[in-house]
Order: C-alpha cells, then structure tokens, then sequence
C-alpha cells in the first residue's frame, strides 16, 4: 500500500483470524465504552461489508489497527474505529492506517470517508484535520455509550 515517507517503515495489511486476541487486548485497554467484542471482531473478518486493517512495522506483526465499514448503495465509507498500541503512538501507524482504510474505501468506489470522534479526543483531532479531515455536522449530542458527544468528519477522497 502506498504511503507517505513518515510512514513508510508502517506496513498495513487486511486483518486475520490470527490476529483477533491482539485486536481483542488492544480494543480493552484503549476503550471504556463503545468496545468492540471479541464475537464482533470475528463476524467483521468475515464481512463483505467491513474492511479490518492491521499495522506492523519490521519485527512487530501488530501496532495498531483500523476498521471501515462499507454501507450498499452509499458512496461514503465510515471509519468505525482506529487504534493504535500505546507505545507504539506518534510514529506514524495512525497515518498509515487512516491512508490505508482511504485506499480500502476508494477500492470499493467510495468518494468520502466520515468519522465520528469524542470531542475531547484532541490526538485524535489533530491527526485527522491534519490528514484532510473536514467537521461536516453539528455535534452529535450523546452519540457514545458513556453519553459522551461527537464531531462528525469527512474526507473527500480523490
Ligand atoms: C488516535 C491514534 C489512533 C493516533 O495513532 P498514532 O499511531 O499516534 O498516529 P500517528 O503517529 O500517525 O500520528 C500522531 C502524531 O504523531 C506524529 N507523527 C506521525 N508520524 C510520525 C513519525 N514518523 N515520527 C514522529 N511523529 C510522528 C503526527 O504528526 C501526529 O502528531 P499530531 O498529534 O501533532 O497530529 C492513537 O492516539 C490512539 O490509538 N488513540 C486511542 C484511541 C483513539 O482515540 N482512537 C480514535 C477514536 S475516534
């Protein structure tokens, strides 16, 4: 997959059945609510209409991981989730897993990416307005399990 040179130690690759335990741990230790199971991770591998993407880099088969979500008859792809290790952060996984699953949306003909993020989620923030990513609709008011709300952005994809 194509990236930028920041990024290109980070390989990013489809996601298998062996990697669910560490998609498992990854998603525990970097999320209070809004988790996503261990069942659902599994029905995801499987999907037509979900895309996971793993990261690595030289010795290190997981760093991180991403998950879009492909909707029939919508142009738009959602990145349902990102995350990356903890110590593995600042290093470019995040931008090699956001470039990827752009990719991934564009190989299904999609010509947007949407997202939604807690709006306290400075990191998070930066790193998408700084990868293109455009606040598209008013706040989501509640829109996580813990009452938290949401920015919605969206990334034309050309
Ligand atoms: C958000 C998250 C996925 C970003 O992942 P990451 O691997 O740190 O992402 P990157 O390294 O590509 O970018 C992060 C920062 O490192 C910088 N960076 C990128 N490549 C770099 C490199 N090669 N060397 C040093 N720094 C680099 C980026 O400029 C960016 O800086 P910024 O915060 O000022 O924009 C990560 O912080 C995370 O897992 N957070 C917890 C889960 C979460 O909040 N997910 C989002 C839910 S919507």
């Amino acid at each position: 997959m194509t990236r930028s040179p920041a990024t290109a130690a980070v390989r990013v690759r489809r996601a298998e059945l062996s990697d669910l335990d560490d998609l498992v741990a990854l998603e525990e230790a970097t999320f209070d609510s809004d988790k996503i199971s261990r069942a659902q991770f599994r029905r995801h591998l499987d999907s037509d209409t979900a895309r996971v993407l793993v990261a690595s880099a030289n010795h290190r088969r997981f760093l991180g991981t991403a998950m879009v979500f492909f909707r029939k008859g919508s142009r738009a792809a959602r990145l349902y989730s990102i995350a990356s290790l903890p110590e593995a952060r600042g290093k470019g996984v995040g931008t090699a897993l956001i470039e990827a699953a752009e990719m991934a949306a564009q190989q299904r003909h999609c010509d947007a990416l949407r997202l939604e993020v807690r709006t306290d989620n400075d990191s998070a923030i930066r790193l998408y307005e700084r990868l293109g990513y455009r606040r598209v609709h008013p706040i989501k008011k509640a829109f996580y399990e813990d009452g938290s709300d949401a920015f919605v952005y969206e990334k034309t994809l050309t």
